[in-house]
């Protein structure tokens, strides 16, 4: 949801800004814009649309040393370059990610003093607040003291103020930012890509913090104005995780990464026994109820969740979407642990709801992609997925690795609940091992979905439908195909048609039926021919091979223990939703209108 960068040092500071802008665009891509300092003079240029057309407007020679950059994800005001940042009043030039909640009280307020406003933005009215205080202040730390008392909402600003021009300023709150620190000059930014190619060096900014950052030093003051000690972090990856390695897309490469990335969050808590299950998940003994909260495609691994937590574990688990969560009445209490789950760790109603249960005095367990991230940090605990950095806007592998920890947990509480017993534990710790072989002869068999995509891309709708954890799995592959390819897909529980939706099924029109789980599949299997004999083009993705032919396609996936069979079952969709969207020339990375980190409501 938008992305800052900032850099002042000893070398030319747009090549800079504009690579950590690439490396964040898939924050928001609307329009982008750069400030920057010559002979003590703030020079601002921005453009609508993605990076490249600001990129072709700029002289990457241009003797600066100190720059602000941003990549917009409109939230007030269309998309244009009135309402691109940088904004600047008076002696203040900022970027921002996030959203100013009293940025109308505040213009009121401003317009009577005398500001006028060439943007719609909340950001605009912030920098006017910033320049309406230092008038009072006079002073810079102090001027963004007192705003951090006065913004509500969240937000992180990248902030020149053109009265000292050997330091760039930042402040946050809720928002994410960093700090990096190289021998050639300092950064601030939104995320950890954005500075990989200068350093790994960081520093997390926390909420209501101030940085004063110059080429050779950073300061770090707490709400009082006093100095304080930050840890410098190392990032452990590379550069190679933000590049598409021959790809043609972050989402193609992404998928291929998945038997990986299962095998990294597998080994990473479990070496084959129950021992290390339990050294890493005793914590979870103590609770009677689970709410998993999350937003998107996190909150429909939180669905396989719970009917995997309730089938195998008799642990009660409700699911609830992290914004509708935040507002409502929770019936937890001390037995109950809220399990947060998000690949950004950033997103905002995920994080409001966290708090919230923190605030209850209610246990929280973090399932988080991004180390060090704001509910990484917030939570009681944290299981790290070992996703790697996910560039793709649509997730495919965060999911995956997200999936993989449930089947953890499961397989534990389902172990010490009595449930699974010796035998099946043994079968069930055999079929972990075979997951990665498993998950890459799926993806290497890429052209069967890519054939049936080739049948389907030019369908005005396509359903998804399934029962238990099969409408679970449904609910993804539909988001994953609507969200990249803009097809309007819906899913449904697949004996719930008949009550309303059967009427939109005509000849042709493609049903993705999801059949894997076995006490359901002849149900399932009825409601198939219910939609074959309307005429509908049936896609059946099944773990069983049917004697009879009731469907059009068939996606057979192979035989694994139910706790893991999600993870098998959504590669080819995932790979199914690709090869739609790239038919229909769609901009499979960055979707129209999306954002990967949602760090506003
Ligand atoms: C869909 C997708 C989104 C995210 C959602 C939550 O492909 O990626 O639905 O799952 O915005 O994001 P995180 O997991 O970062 O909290």
């Amino acid at each position: 949801m938008c992305g800052i960068i900032g850099y002042i040092g000893k070398e030319k500071c747009i090549p800079k800004i504009i690579s950590g802008l690439e490396a964040l665009e898939y924050r928001g891509y609307d329009s982008a814009g750069i400030a920057y300092i010559k002979n003590n003079k703030v020079i601002i240029k921005k453009e609508k649309g993605k990076i490249i057309n600001l990129k072709n407007n700029l002289n990457f020679d241009e003797e600066t040393y100190l720059g602000i950059g941003h990549t917009r994800w409109a939230t007030h005001g269309e998309a244009n370059k009135v309402n691109a940042h940088p904004h600047n009043i008076g002696k203040w030039t900022i970027v921002h990610n996030g959203i100013i909640e009293n940025y109308a009280e505040l213009k009121l307020e401003l317009l009577d003093k005398g500001y006028t406003f060439k943007s719609n933005t909340d950001t605009e009215v912030a920098c006017a607040k910033l320049d309406d205080l230092y008038k009072d202040e006079k002073d810079i730390l102090k001027t963004l003291k007192k705003a951090t008392t006065i913004f509500k909402g969240s937000y992180a600003f990248g902030i020149i103020c053109s009265d000292d021009s050997s330091n760039l300023y930042a402040i946050r709150n809720t928002s994410p930012l960093i700090i990096a620190t190289s021998d050639e000059g300092n950064f601030i930014a939104s995320d950890v890509p954005a500075i990989l190619n200068y350093t790994n060096k960081y520093i997390l900014l926390d909420d209501c913090e101030i940085a004063k950052i110059s080429n050779n030093s950073i300061n770090i003051y707490n709400s009082s104005l006093e100095e304080i000690k930050k840890d410098i972090l190392t990032f452990e990856g590379s550069m190679e995780v933000a590049a598409k390695n021959g790809y043609e897309h972050f989402m193609l490469k992404e998928i291929n990464e998945q038997d990986k990335v299962f095998k990294d969050t597998i080994n990473f808590y479990f070496d084959g026994t129950i021992d290390s299950l339990k050294n890493n998940f005793s914590f979870l003994d103590k609770y009677k109820k689970i709410d998993i909260v999350a937003c998107g495609s996190a909150y429909h691994t939180g669905l396989i969740g719970k009917y995997l937590i309730e089938n195998y574990a008799n642990i009660p688990v409700n699911v609830e979407v992290a914004s509708e969560y935040r507002y409502k009445k929770c019936f937890y209490d001390k037995d109950t642990l809220v399990i947060l789950v998000s690949q950004s760790g950033e997103t905002a109603d995920t994080l409001a709801a966290l708090r919230k249960a923190k605030d209850d005095n209610i246990d929280t367990l973090a399932i988080v992609n991004v180390i060090g991230s704001s509910i990484a940090r917030e939570a009681d605990k944290v299981i790290y997925i070992k996703a790697g950095c996910e560039i793709a806007v649509a997730t495919t592998k965060a999911y995956t690795a997200q999936l993989a920890i449930f089947s953890l947990i499961t397989t534990y509480l389902g172990f010490i609940n009595k449930i699974i017993d010796e035998y099946e534990l043994t079968n069930l710790l055999d079929d972990f091992k075979k997951m990665p072989k498993e998950i890459k002869k799926i993806i290497d068999d890429y052209k069967k979905y890519f054939d049936i995509a080739d049948k389907i891309f030019k369908n005005k709708q396509i359903f998804f439908i399934g029962r238990g954890i099969d409408y679970a799995i449904s609910m993804e592959a539909s988001l994953k195909l609507k969200e990249i390819s803009y097809i309007n897909s819906v899913a449904y529980q697949a004996g719930e048609l008949k009550h309303g939706t059967i009427s939109l099924i005509e000849k042709n029109t493609p049903v993705i039926a999801i059949a894997t789980d076995k006490k359901l599949y002849e149900k399932t299997v009825s409601n198939i021919k219910e939609v074959k004999s309307r005429g509908a083009n049936v896609i059946l993705v099944s773990n069983q091979l049917p004697d009879d032919k009731f469907y059009d396609d068939l996606i057979l996936i192979p035989q694994i223990h139910p706790i893991l069979v999600s993870i098998l079952t959504i590669i080819p969709l995932q790979l199914l939703a690709y090869k739609v969207a790239k038919n229909n020339n769609c901009d499979i990375d960055k979707p129209r209108n999306l954002a990967k980190s949602v760090t506003v409501e």
